[in-house]
Protein backbone atom coordinates (compact mmCIF):
# COMPACT_ATOMS: atom_id res chain seq x y z
CA UNK A 1 0.00 0.00 0.00
CA UNK A 2 1.56 3.41 -0.66
CA UNK A 3 0.38 6.89 -1.13
CA UNK A 4 -0.76 6.61 -4.91
CA UNK A 5 -3.53 3.98 -3.57
CA UNK A 6 -5.44 6.58 -1.70
CA UNK A 7 -5.57 9.27 -4.73
CA UNK A 8 -8.39 9.08 -7.34
CA UNK A 9 -7.42 11.09 -10.68
CA UNK A 10 -11.32 12.20 -10.66
CA UNK A 11 -11.38 13.93 -7.07
CA UNK A 12 -8.22 14.83 -6.14
CA UNK A 13 -6.08 13.91 -2.85
CA UNK A 14 -7.84 11.68 -0.14
CA UNK A 15 -8.69 13.67 3.48
CA UNK A 16 -9.50 11.15 6.23
CA UNK A 17 -10.86 11.84 9.30
CA UNK A 18 -10.64 9.97 12.41
CA UNK A 19 -12.75 9.67 14.91
CA UNK A 20 -11.96 8.16 18.69
CA UNK A 21 -8.38 8.65 17.50
CA UNK A 22 -6.47 9.36 21.18
CA UNK A 23 -7.80 5.86 22.23
CA UNK A 24 -6.45 2.04 21.61
CA UNK A 25 -7.51 1.66 18.22
CA UNK A 26 -7.53 5.42 16.93
CA UNK A 27 -4.09 6.62 17.94
CA UNK A 28 -2.02 3.46 15.98
CA UNK A 29 -4.93 4.32 12.99
CA UNK A 30 -3.39 7.54 12.70
CA UNK A 31 0.36 6.23 13.36
CA UNK A 32 -0.23 4.02 9.87
CA UNK A 33 -2.22 6.42 8.05
CA UNK A 34 0.51 9.01 8.48
CA UNK A 35 2.86 7.03 7.95
CA UNK A 36 1.34 5.34 4.99
CA UNK A 37 1.57 9.28 3.20
CA UNK A 38 -2.28 9.77 4.10
CA UNK A 39 -4.10 12.83 4.72
CA UNK A 40 -4.93 12.49 7.77
CA UNK A 41 -6.92 14.58 10.53
CA UNK A 42 -7.27 13.41 14.37
CA UNK A 43 -10.59 14.59 15.85
CA UNK A 44 -10.80 14.65 19.87
CA UNK A 45 -12.91 16.79 22.40
CA UNK A 46 -9.48 17.94 23.79
CA UNK A 47 -6.67 19.07 21.39
CA UNK A 48 -4.44 19.76 24.52
CA UNK A 49 -4.26 16.70 26.03
CA UNK A 50 -4.17 14.42 22.61
CA UNK A 51 -0.83 13.90 22.66
CA UNK A 52 -0.78 12.91 19.32
CA UNK A 53 2.38 13.77 17.26
CA UNK A 54 3.10 17.36 16.51
CA UNK A 55 2.80 17.10 12.47
CA UNK A 56 -0.16 15.43 12.65
CA UNK A 57 -3.41 17.74 12.30
CA UNK A 58 -5.97 17.61 14.76
CA UNK A 59 -9.57 18.64 15.09
CA UNK A 60 -11.40 19.18 17.63
CA UNK A 61 -15.12 17.89 18.44
CA UNK A 62 -16.97 15.17 19.61
CA UNK A 63 -18.65 13.41 17.69
CA UNK A 64 -21.63 12.21 19.71
CA UNK A 65 -22.55 15.75 19.61
CA UNK A 66 -22.21 16.23 15.53
CA UNK A 67 -22.93 19.72 15.45
CA UNK A 68 -19.14 20.40 16.92
CA UNK A 69 -17.92 18.03 14.44
CA UNK A 70 -19.24 20.26 11.02
CA UNK A 71 -16.09 22.07 10.33
CA UNK A 72 -13.42 19.01 11.06
CA UNK A 73 -15.33 17.43 8.03
CA UNK A 74 -14.46 19.66 5.36
CA UNK A 75 -12.72 18.37 2.78
CA UNK A 76 -12.90 14.76 4.19
CA UNK A 77 -13.50 11.98 1.45
CA UNK A 78 -12.87 9.01 4.31
CA UNK A 79 -14.37 8.55 7.84
CA UNK A 80 -13.35 6.24 10.53
CA UNK A 81 -16.08 5.91 12.88
CA UNK A 82 -16.01 4.90 16.38
CA UNK A 83 -18.73 3.61 18.11
CA UNK A 84 -17.53 4.94 21.42
CA UNK A 85 -16.74 8.32 20.60
CA UNK A 86 -19.47 8.48 18.24
CA UNK A 87 -22.47 6.82 20.53
CA UNK A 88 -26.13 7.95 19.98
CA UNK A 89 -24.82 10.71 17.33
CA UNK A 90 -23.71 8.37 14.63
CA UNK A 91 -26.66 8.17 12.35
CA UNK A 92 -26.50 12.11 12.60
CA UNK A 93 -22.69 12.60 11.91
CA UNK A 94 -23.13 10.44 9.04
CA UNK A 95 -25.77 12.82 7.53
CA UNK A 96 -24.17 15.21 7.87
CA UNK A 97 -20.64 13.83 6.72
CA UNK A 98 -22.35 12.85 3.67
CA UNK A 99 -23.92 16.17 3.41
CA UNK A 100 -20.48 17.45 3.44
CA UNK A 101 -19.00 15.30 0.59
CA UNK A 102 -17.91 12.03 2.38
CA UNK A 103 -17.71 9.15 0.87
CA UNK A 104 -16.70 6.27 3.01
CA UNK A 105 -17.21 5.14 6.16
CA UNK A 106 -15.27 2.39 8.12
CA UNK A 107 -16.82 1.45 11.43
CA UNK A 108 -15.46 -0.09 14.65
CA UNK A 109 -17.84 -3.00 15.85
CA UNK A 110 -17.46 -6.26 17.69
CA UNK A 111 -17.72 -9.91 17.17
CA UNK A 112 -20.59 -10.37 19.17
CA UNK A 113 -22.89 -7.22 17.49
CA UNK A 114 -25.88 -9.71 16.30
CA UNK A 115 -25.71 -11.72 19.54
CA UNK A 116 -28.83 -10.76 22.10
CA UNK A 117 -28.61 -6.92 23.09
CA UNK A 118 -28.98 -8.85 26.29
CA UNK A 119 -25.90 -10.84 26.87
CA UNK A 120 -23.26 -8.11 25.22
CA UNK A 121 -21.37 -6.61 28.27
CA UNK A 122 -20.33 -3.67 26.49
CA UNK A 123 -24.05 -2.55 26.28
CA UNK A 124 -23.74 -2.09 30.12
CA UNK A 125 -21.16 0.08 29.85
CA UNK A 126 -22.53 2.75 27.43
CA UNK A 127 -21.88 1.35 24.20
CA UNK A 128 -23.27 1.61 21.10
CA UNK A 129 -22.05 -1.14 18.42
CA UNK A 130 -24.87 -2.36 16.96
CA UNK A 131 -26.47 0.91 16.29
CA UNK A 132 -23.39 2.58 15.22
CA UNK A 133 -22.84 -0.50 12.56
CA UNK A 134 -26.41 0.11 11.34
CA UNK A 135 -25.94 3.41 10.85
CA UNK A 136 -22.81 3.22 8.85
CA UNK A 137 -24.23 0.32 6.57
CA UNK A 138 -27.31 2.62 6.29
CA UNK A 139 -25.69 5.53 5.33
CA UNK A 140 -25.59 5.65 1.94
CA UNK A 141 -21.64 5.73 1.71
CA UNK A 142 -19.69 3.08 1.05
CA UNK A 143 -19.04 1.18 4.45
CA UNK A 144 -16.47 -0.92 5.77
CA UNK A 145 -17.90 -2.48 9.40
CA UNK A 146 -14.71 -4.14 11.77
CA UNK A 147 -16.21 -6.27 13.84
CA UNK A 148 -13.31 -6.70 16.37
CA UNK A 149 -12.60 -10.01 18.62
CA UNK A 150 -11.39 -9.06 22.28
CA UNK A 151 -8.86 -6.60 22.32
CA UNK A 152 -5.49 -7.78 23.82
CA UNK A 153 -5.22 -4.68 25.99
CA UNK A 154 -8.12 -5.41 27.55
CA UNK A 155 -5.63 -8.06 29.39
CA UNK A 156 -3.55 -5.21 31.00
CA UNK A 157 -6.41 -3.30 32.10
CA UNK A 158 -7.53 -6.10 34.27
CA UNK A 159 -4.52 -7.92 34.95
CA UNK A 160 -2.15 -4.74 35.10
CA UNK A 161 -1.83 -4.06 38.80
CA UNK A 162 -1.62 -7.09 39.89
CA UNK A 163 1.23 -8.43 37.57
CA UNK A 164 3.10 -4.68 38.96
CA UNK A 165 2.69 -6.14 42.39
CA UNK A 166 3.03 -9.53 42.64
CA UNK A 167 3.47 -13.08 40.79
CA UNK A 168 -0.29 -13.93 41.26
CA UNK A 169 -3.22 -13.10 39.21
CA UNK A 170 -6.44 -13.87 40.68
CA UNK A 171 -10.05 -14.27 38.50
CA UNK A 172 -12.23 -15.96 37.65
CA UNK A 173 -12.77 -19.14 34.67
CA UNK A 174 -9.15 -19.85 34.64
CA UNK A 175 -10.11 -22.01 31.83
CA UNK A 176 -12.01 -19.00 29.80
CA UNK A 177 -10.83 -19.08 26.65
CA UNK A 178 -10.35 -15.98 23.57
CA UNK A 179 -8.45 -14.76 20.84
CA UNK A 180 -7.05 -11.23 21.76
CA UNK A 181 -6.53 -9.43 19.15
CA UNK A 182 -3.20 -6.58 19.25
CA UNK A 183 -4.45 -3.18 18.43
CA UNK A 184 -2.01 -2.51 15.73
CA UNK A 185 -3.71 -4.95 13.76
CA UNK A 186 -6.59 -3.63 14.17
CA UNK A 187 -5.77 -0.22 13.03
CA UNK A 188 -3.70 -1.66 9.89
CA UNK A 189 -6.87 -3.34 8.79
CA UNK A 190 -8.79 -0.30 9.18
CA UNK A 191 -5.89 1.87 7.31
CA UNK A 192 -6.11 -0.92 4.48
CA UNK A 193 -10.20 -0.17 4.75
CA UNK A 194 -9.41 3.32 4.58
CA UNK A 195 -6.75 3.67 1.42
CA UNK A 196 -8.12 0.57 -0.87
CA UNK A 197 -11.31 -0.22 -2.34
CA UNK A 198 -10.35 -4.12 -1.72
CA UNK A 199 -13.17 -4.18 1.80
CA UNK A 200 -16.00 -2.13 0.52
CA UNK A 201 -19.18 -3.71 1.85
CA UNK A 202 -17.76 -6.29 4.39
CA UNK A 203 -18.35 -6.94 7.64
CA UNK A 204 -14.85 -8.69 8.78
CA UNK A 205 -14.87 -10.68 11.86
CA UNK A 206 -11.14 -9.67 13.03
CA UNK A 207 -9.45 -12.18 15.92
CA UNK A 208 -5.98 -12.84 17.12
CA UNK A 209 -4.33 -16.28 15.58
CA UNK A 210 -4.49 -18.36 19.03
CA UNK A 211 -6.89 -19.45 21.19
CA UNK A 212 -5.56 -18.80 25.05
CA UNK A 213 -7.26 -19.59 28.62
CA UNK A 214 -7.11 -16.80 31.04
CA UNK A 215 -4.66 -19.08 32.51
CA UNK A 216 -2.88 -19.70 29.47
CA UNK A 217 -2.35 -15.52 29.04
CA UNK A 218 -1.57 -14.97 32.53
CA UNK A 219 1.31 -17.56 31.60
CA UNK A 220 2.35 -16.38 28.67
CA UNK A 221 3.00 -12.43 30.24
CA UNK A 222 5.40 -14.42 32.59
CA UNK A 223 7.08 -16.24 29.56
CA UNK A 224 7.63 -12.83 27.71
CA UNK A 225 8.54 -10.53 31.16
CA UNK A 226 10.89 -13.16 32.85
CA UNK A 227 9.04 -13.50 35.84
CA UNK A 228 6.60 -16.94 36.36
CA UNK A 229 3.36 -15.86 36.74
CA UNK A 230 0.40 -17.88 38.16
CA UNK A 231 -3.58 -17.42 37.37
CA UNK A 232 -5.48 -18.26 40.18
CA UNK A 233 -9.34 -18.73 39.87
CA UNK A 234 -10.87 -17.30 42.30
CA UNK A 235 -15.41 -17.99 42.61
CA UNK A 236 -17.50 -15.66 40.23
CA UNK A 237 -18.78 -14.22 43.54
CA UNK A 238 -15.55 -13.87 44.59
CA UNK A 239 -14.70 -11.55 41.26
CA UNK A 240 -17.78 -9.93 40.81
CA UNK A 241 -17.16 -7.93 44.71
CA UNK A 242 -13.82 -6.96 43.19
CA UNK A 243 -15.30 -6.03 39.75
CA UNK A 244 -17.79 -3.75 42.02
CA UNK A 245 -15.75 -2.25 44.18
CA UNK A 246 -13.19 -1.49 40.98
CA UNK A 247 -16.41 0.74 40.03
CA UNK A 248 -17.66 -1.80 37.36
CA UNK A 249 -21.48 -1.32 37.08
CA UNK A 250 -23.40 -4.23 38.52
CA UNK A 251 -25.22 -5.14 34.84
CA UNK A 252 -21.87 -5.15 33.29
CA UNK A 253 -20.04 -7.69 35.79
CA UNK A 254 -23.14 -9.60 35.86
CA UNK A 255 -23.25 -9.82 31.55
CA UNK A 256 -19.18 -10.64 31.92
CA UNK A 257 -19.71 -13.33 34.25
CA UNK A 258 -22.57 -14.88 32.53
CA UNK A 259 -20.68 -15.10 29.33
CA UNK A 260 -17.50 -16.75 31.04
CA UNK A 261 -20.03 -19.20 32.67
CA UNK A 262 -21.33 -19.97 29.77
CA UNK A 263 -18.06 -20.57 27.34
CA UNK A 264 -15.78 -22.05 29.85
CA UNK A 265 -13.98 -24.48 28.57
CA UNK A 266 -14.15 -23.72 25.41
CA UNK A 267 -12.20 -23.22 22.22
CA UNK A 268 -12.38 -19.39 21.12
CA UNK A 269 -13.49 -18.47 18.17
CA UNK A 270 -10.79 -17.36 15.58
CA UNK A 271 -11.03 -16.26 11.83
CA UNK A 272 -8.01 -15.89 9.36
CA UNK A 273 -8.92 -12.32 8.22
CA UNK A 274 -6.18 -10.17 9.57
CA UNK A 275 -3.61 -12.32 8.19
CA UNK A 276 -5.58 -12.42 4.80
CA UNK A 277 -6.17 -8.61 4.72
CA UNK A 278 -2.65 -7.95 6.04
CA UNK A 279 -0.61 -10.03 4.02
CA UNK A 280 1.16 -11.11 6.65
CA UNK A 281 0.38 -13.40 10.24
CA UNK A 282 -1.56 -11.51 12.78
CA UNK A 283 0.57 -10.42 15.76
CA UNK A 284 0.64 -13.37 18.56
CA UNK A 285 -0.36 -12.54 21.79
CA UNK A 286 2.97 -13.07 23.59
CA UNK A 287 3.96 -10.48 20.89
CA UNK A 288 1.29 -7.97 22.22
CA UNK A 289 2.81 -8.64 25.70
CA UNK A 290 6.32 -7.64 24.39
CA UNK A 291 5.19 -4.38 22.80
CA UNK A 292 3.79 -3.64 26.46
CA UNK A 293 6.44 -5.45 28.56
CA UNK A 294 7.01 -2.10 30.22
CA UNK A 295 3.55 -1.58 31.63
CA UNK A 296 3.54 -4.81 32.81
CA UNK A 297 6.92 -4.20 34.54
CA UNK A 298 6.30 -1.04 36.08
N1 LIG B 1 -12.32 -3.97 24.36
C1 LIG B 1 -12.65 -4.94 23.52
O1 LIG B 1 -12.25 -6.10 23.66
C2 LIG B 1 -13.54 -4.62 22.35
C3 LIG B 1 -13.74 -5.59 21.35
C4 LIG B 1 -14.56 -5.28 20.27
C5 LIG B 1 -15.16 -4.03 20.19
N2 LIG B 1 -14.94 -3.13 21.19
C6 LIG B 1 -15.60 -1.83 21.10
O2 LIG B 1 -14.61 -0.84 20.77
C7 LIG B 1 -14.96 0.37 21.41
C8 LIG B 1 -13.85 0.78 22.35
O3 LIG B 1 -12.72 1.08 21.59
P1 LIG B 1 -11.45 1.83 22.21
O4 LIG B 1 -10.88 1.00 23.29
O5 LIG B 1 -10.62 2.26 21.04
O6 LIG B 1 -12.16 3.10 22.86
P2 LIG B 1 -11.53 4.20 23.80
O7 LIG B 1 -10.06 4.16 23.67
O8 LIG B 1 -12.13 4.07 25.16
O9 LIG B 1 -12.16 5.54 23.21
C9 LIG B 1 -11.73 6.10 21.99
C10 LIG B 1 -11.81 7.61 22.09
O10 LIG B 1 -13.18 8.01 22.02
C11 LIG B 1 -13.35 9.21 22.75
N3 LIG B 1 -14.46 8.98 23.68
C12 LIG B 1 -14.52 8.06 24.67
N4 LIG B 1 -15.69 8.13 25.32
C13 LIG B 1 -16.40 9.11 24.72
C14 LIG B 1 -17.69 9.66 24.91
N5 LIG B 1 -18.50 9.21 25.87
N6 LIG B 1 -18.11 10.67 24.10
C15 LIG B 1 -17.31 11.12 23.12
N7 LIG B 1 -16.06 10.65 22.90
C16 LIG B 1 -15.61 9.66 23.67
C17 LIG B 1 -12.05 9.51 23.47
O11 LIG B 1 -11.36 10.49 22.71
P3 LIG B 1 -11.18 12.03 23.20
O12 LIG B 1 -11.23 12.04 24.70
O13 LIG B 1 -9.83 12.37 22.65
O14 LIG B 1 -12.28 12.78 22.56
C18 LIG B 1 -11.30 8.19 23.38
O15 LIG B 1 -9.91 8.32 23.32
C19 LIG B 1 -16.26 0.13 22.16
O16 LIG B 1 -17.35 0.49 21.34
C20 LIG B 1 -16.19 -1.36 22.42
O17 LIG B 1 -17.44 -1.95 22.67
C21 LIG B 1 -14.12 -3.38 22.24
Amino acid sequence: MNVEDIKDGSEGPKMILVTGATGTIGRPLVDILHAEGANVRALTRDPQAAGLPADVEVTEGDPSLPGTVASSLEGVTSLFLHPRAAGDGAAELLALARERGVKRVVVLSAVNVDDDLAVQPSRYRGDRNKEVEEAAVGSGLEWVSLRSGPFAINTLHSWGSQIRAGDVVRGPYATFSEAPVHERDLAGVAARALLTDELIGRKMELTGPQPLTHEEMVATIGDVIGRPLRYLEIPPEAAAQSMLQHGFPEPFVEALLARYAREAGQTARLTDEVGKILGRPARTYAEWVADHAVAFRN
